[in-house]
Parts: C-alpha cells; sequence; structure tokens
C-alpha cells in the first residue's frame, strides 16, 4: 500500500511524459453567459445564426434509434458524402471530433521532443497546444497588418521544423493568404516540414484570389488541408471535422487516432449537411451582407476594423482608460451582447464579433453606438 501511494506521488512530482504539457494555457472558449433578464446574443464563438440542416437535424434524430450500436470506425458515409461535395477520392479523407481534434493529432504524428511547429503572431490558439502536447517547441513568425507573412514564416524555419500552421483564413484577424502566397510558401518549405492548411473558414470566403488547398493537397506530399461542419454548417455541438491529404499521412492518422473518434449521429448528421448546399448558400449570403453592413456601420463609429474574409470581425479599440475593449467588453456584456476578448491572441485592445442573425447585428450596432456616443469615440 504504502509502495503504491509512493508510486502515486512520484507520478505527480514527475508530471505529464511531454516536457510542454504544463507550459499550456488552457484553451478558454468565448463565453457564453449575459445577466439574468437579458436577452443573451452570443456573438463570442463564431456560430452560424443559421444552425444546421433541417436535413442534418432529421438525420440526427433518426440516429438516435441506434445508440447501442458502435459507429462505423472509418466513418464512410461521411468521407464519401464530403468527396462527393468536393470531388475528391473517400480514401484520402479523414474525418475527427472537430478539427480540433484533427490539428492534435498532425501534432502527435509528425512532431516530437526536439522537433519545432511553426505558425503565426496572432494564429488560431490551438497550434501551440497542440505542439506542446506533442512534446515539440512552438515557433512564432510575426505578421504584418494582422496577415500571415510568408517571408516571415520562412525565416523561421530551421532543420528541425516538423509542421507549420496556417490558419487560412485566420482566426481572430479574419484576414487571409492569396493561393498565390500559399503557394510560394510550400514551394520554399523543406519537403520534411508538413504544411497544414487549416481552411476551418473557408466557405465564406468570396475573394477572387482565395483557395483552401484542395490543389496543393492534390499534388504535394507534404501538404494536408483541415476542415470543420462547427462554422458554416452549424454543427459544432456534433464535433465534426476532416482532413484531405496525401495517402501517407492519412495512413498515419488512421493508425494513431481512436477508432471509433466520429459518433453514429455525427456521421449521420454530417453527411445529411454537407449535401444541402442551398442551406450554406443562404448562410454564406447572409455573412457575406452583413460582413459589409457591420465593418463599415463599426467604422462609422469611429473605430478601426480589420477587414474580414470570414464570419467575423476583430474591432480595435483606442488605448484609453474608459474606452478600451475591456470597457467595451463590460457595456456590450450589460446588454445580453457577447463578444470575444481576445488578449489570449496578442490583441489586448481589441474585441472578436461573429456575424449574428440579423436582430443580433441590428442590436449590436446600436449598443455600440451608444457607447461610442457617450465616449464622443466619433
Ligand atoms: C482557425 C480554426 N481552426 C479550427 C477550429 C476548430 O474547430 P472545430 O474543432 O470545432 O472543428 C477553429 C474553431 O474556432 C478555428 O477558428
Amino acid at each position: 500500500m504504502a509502495a503504491r501511494a509512493r508510486a502515486e506521488e512520484a507520478i505527480l512530482r514527475e508530471g505529464p511524459r511531454r516536457p510542454g504539457a504544463l507550459a499550456i494555457d488552457i484553451y478558454v472558449p468565448g463565453k457564453s453567459k449575459a445577466p439574468a433578464g437579458v436577452p443573451l446574443r452570443k456573438l463570442s464563438s463564431n456560430e452560424t445564426p443559421f444552425g444546421p440542416s433541417p436535413k442534418a437535424v432529421e438525420a440526427f434524430r433518426a440516429a438516435a434509434a441506434d445508440l447501442e450500436i458502435y459507429p462505423d470506425g472509418g466513418a464512410r458515409a461521411l468521407r464519401e458524402a464530403i468527396a462527393r461535395a468536393h470531388g475528391l477520392d473517400p480514401a484520402r479523407i479523414v474525418c475527427g471530433a472537430g478539427s480540433d481534434e484533427l490539428l492534435s493529432l498532425l501534432a502527435h504524428g509528425y512532431v516530437g521532443p526536439g522537433d519545432e511547429g511553426l505558425f503565426t503572431e496572432h494564429g488560431f490558439l490551438v497550434y501551440r497546444i497542440a505542439i506542446l502536447a506533442a512534446g515539440g517547441t512552438p515557433v512564432v513568425a510575426p505578421e504584418t497588418n494582422l496577415t500571415a507573412d510568408v517571408d516571415a514564416i520562412l525565416a523561421r524555419v530551421t532543420d528541425r521544423t516538423r509542421i507549420v500552421f496556417l490558419a487560412n483564413p485566420n482566426n481572430p484577424t479574419g484576414t487571409y493568404l492569396p493561393f498565390d502566397e500559399v503557394k510560394r510558401l510550400q514551394a520554399a518549405l523543406p519537403r520534411n516540414a508538413l504544411l497544414v492548411l487549416d481552411a476551418a473558414y473557408a466557405e465564406y470566403v468570396r475573394a477572387n484570389d482565395y483557395a483552401a488547398g484542395i490543389e496543393l493537397v492534390s499534388s504535394c506530399e507534404n501538404v494536408v488541408m483541415t476542415r470543420t461542419f462547427s462554422k458554416a454548417f452549424g454543427l459544432a455541438s456534433l464535433r465534426i471535422g476532416w482532413l484531405y491529404g496525401p495517402a501517407g499521412v492519412v495512413d498515419a492518422l488512421n493508425r494513431i487516432r481512436g477508432p471509433f473518434n466520429v459518433s453514429g449521429p455525427a456521421i449521420a448528421a454530417g453527411a445529411a449537411a454537407v449535401a444541402d448546399r442551398e442551406h450554406i448558400d443562404r448562410a454564406v449570403m447572409h455573412n457575406a451582407r452583413w460582413l459589409t453592413e457591420l465593418t463599415e456601420g463599426i467604422r462609422a463609429l469611429g473605430l478601426t476594423v480589420t477587414p474580414s474574409v470570414a464570419n467575423f470581425l476583430l474591432i480595435h479599440f483606442p488605448d484609453e482608460p474608459g474606452r478600451r475593449a475591456a470597457d467595451a467588453d463590460a457595456f456590450l456584456t450589460q446588454r445580453g451582447l457577447i463578444l470575444r476578448a481576445v488578449g489570449a491572441y496578442g490583441l489586448p485592445n481589441a474585441l472578436r464579433l461573429s456575424i449574428g442573425s440579423e436582430d443580433a447585428n441590428r442590436a449590436f450596432l446600436t449598443a455600440l453606438g451608444e457607447f461610442a456616443k457617450d465616449r464622443q469615440l466619433g
């Protein structure tokens, strides 16, 4: 008994075997509570105001009849539906419990102690977590105008670089790299470094010079693209992500992933969602309209907004008492408008606003107008 207690103590003393695990700052999701009695308008997690396709909800309900049965470990129906929608080979798709799981599996598969993983200054927080959890060393490349900078990334590549995570478009900035720049990055990377194109917001992008990366994955051995059903498809709670990659990477991930990492209801709902093009088109049209209206509306109040191609906007506040992002956050929260504070992304004086329903967007503009007027921001 005493020996067992000593062994347990040793576990606590020595901690996890991955040296960086305890250096991870725990990921803090967007807030989701308003003060009592105030209607909640959650604009903090880039969720869609349209919800999922009704066909996905129907498929989810039908899947409730089989909950005692293990799901298909290969998520074949989902991979085939994704492949049909995008013209891909289903054998080169891996599905996961959200794209977060895939990002983490990629780091576990391709980064070990002594290796480096690269990402950009205001890049998605999960990259750092995944690299540290895998025992690797995170390396951060500075951005230019809150946008990934290919030369800055390349300048930080060493012979220990094993993975480069690029969110395109990036969260929380909403900025993107044109496809030519992504190709330039790939062409200059060493062949033993994996380029991960995280295209979580690809559905929303309407820029002519943007591409999520399918073409590059098809022609290169060291590029993968990750996608999610959490944003435009409105299935964040079901946790569904997918990855398109070279056969070798797909094979490795299929060996290291959990054997049933996507649930039966998720497979069924995801397959129905990806086939409902109309639902997505409606969500994308709404987003395009409000991206412009909100950007213009916020600028008219005297604040700076980073131009975004995704379903959220980064709003910058003056660094003056009473007018800072934290002041605006408190003011808006009181009115039930919940935005995302982005201090953890190195942006202490900005807030991220997800594009919401027409009602939420208007309520936001009205409340921000009151904040700006009281403080003579205009
Ligand atoms: C850039 C980016 N990648 C990946 C994800 C992960 O999404 P999920 O795990 O829900 O698929 C997010 C979610 O916020 C994101 O912003």
